[in-house]
């Protein structure tokens, strides 16, 4: 069998290991042939591709990025890459049989899971891996490259602790997610943030400067505010500047903000999304051989299950109102916002 392989959107680390899982396993357990498509689907609209030996993917595990490079062209959308005239799911579906493809693993996040679905329904064979440091494929637990940014944004915030400690200031760090907020809430958690602003909860903009003032009153030397980029906030370029002038101008305090943006998604990916992209990459290959496509593999229990595409399609997992990590954080004195949070009695 002759499998293609290609990553789409968002770059995160993990997805070489995902590439090295699906080959690999092809190569060694199957004897298929892999072919790696460049740049996600533009590769596939303008059939640009290598073939994938093994010794191409030996050594990629631990390097971040994607060897096969990605983009958001999104064979179904309109682009300003590619002129309107171009019928690009024709093209994508000619290039797909002219390589003579069994199956085309789609490695991305939602954007890829319905174009994924879009290519199934066209008649292609595809299996798909949600790859996102958002966290917000729905259908499977975790996605790759939450962990990896989990830990480079928990790291970023411990060390804003140190400097507002010495300047007594507020310090505001935006993190990513786009519209979901797993990322900050693990994060602002994870470091010890008292203010975590996330999509899924509406804040008062009064609850947070007043719990910033009480904190100060209260011999509290400096506060962490952690907002996802993805709050509701005035026409604003940044939700983090927003928040952080609010702050300042409401309560005379000095605050500062950090946008960490794109190094969330750099570097080598941490040993656990090593192992679920690698999990996923390897699954996926086992289910070609199966011929059981138009699915995504998943984590669900601590275990790598398929998911019809047709389940995940147009979705979005956004933390759920009741997630007991926010009632927890709650009871500890953390506001999130949208309830009063006293300095001296957890609610
Ligand atoms: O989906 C991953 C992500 O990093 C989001 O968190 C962020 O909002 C978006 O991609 C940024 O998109 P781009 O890489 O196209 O600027």
């Amino acid at each position: 069998m002759k499998v293609g392989i290609l990553t789409a959107g968002g770059d995160c680390p993990g997805l070489n290991a995902a590439i090295r899982g699906v080959a690999k396993t092809a190569i060694l357990k199957y004897g298929m042939e892999v072919i790696g498509i460049s740049s996600g689907f533009l590769g596939l609209i303008n059939k640009e591709y290598t073939v994938l030996q093994e010794s191409d993917v030996s050594g990629i595990l631990t390097l971040g990025g994607t060897i096969l490079g990605t983009s958001r062209e999104k064979p179904f959308k309109r682009s300003s890459d590619i002129p309107n005239s171009v019928d690009k799911p024709k093209l994508s579906i000619k290039h797909y049989k002219e390589l003579g493809l069994d199956c085309l693993v789609c490695i991305g996040g939602n954007g890829t899971q319905k174009t994924a679905l879009l290519l199934q329904e066209a008649g292609l064979n595809i299996i798909s891996i949600p790859k996102t440091i958002d966290n917000d494929v729905w259908g499977t637990e975790v996605s790759f490259g939450f962990d990896s940014a989990l830990q480079i944004a928990t790291d970023a915030i411990d060390r804003l602790h140190t400097t507002a400690n010495s300047h007594k200031r507020i310090m505001v760090i935006e993190l990513m997610g786009h519209h979901a907020g797993w990322l900050a809430l693990h994060a602002g958690i994870a470091a010890g943030g008292d203010v975590i602003l996330i999509p899924e909860i509406k804040y008062d903009e009064k609850i947070i400067t007043d719990y910033l003032v009480e904190r100060a009153n209260k011999q509290k030397n400096y506060s962490i505010v952690v907002v996802a980029e993805g709050i509701f906030t005035p026409k604003m370029k940044s939700a983090g500047h927003y928040i952080a002038k609010l702050i300042e101008e409401k309560t005379n305090i000095e605050t500062r903000e950090t946008v960490l943006g794109y190094i969330q998604r750099g570097g080598s990916p941490s040993p656990k999304d090593r192992l679920l992209a690698t999990r996923f990459g390897s699954s996926v290959a086992d289910l070609i051989a199966k011929k059981k496509f138009g699915c995504m593999v998943a984590l669900q229990n601590d275990e790598i299950v398929s998911v019809s595409l047709n389940s995940v399609s147009g979705k979005i997992k956004n933390i759920p109102k009741d997630y007991s990590l926010i009632k927890q954080a709650k009871s500890m004195g953390t506001c999130f916002g949208d309830e009063k949070v006293s300095i001296n009695k957890p609610i």
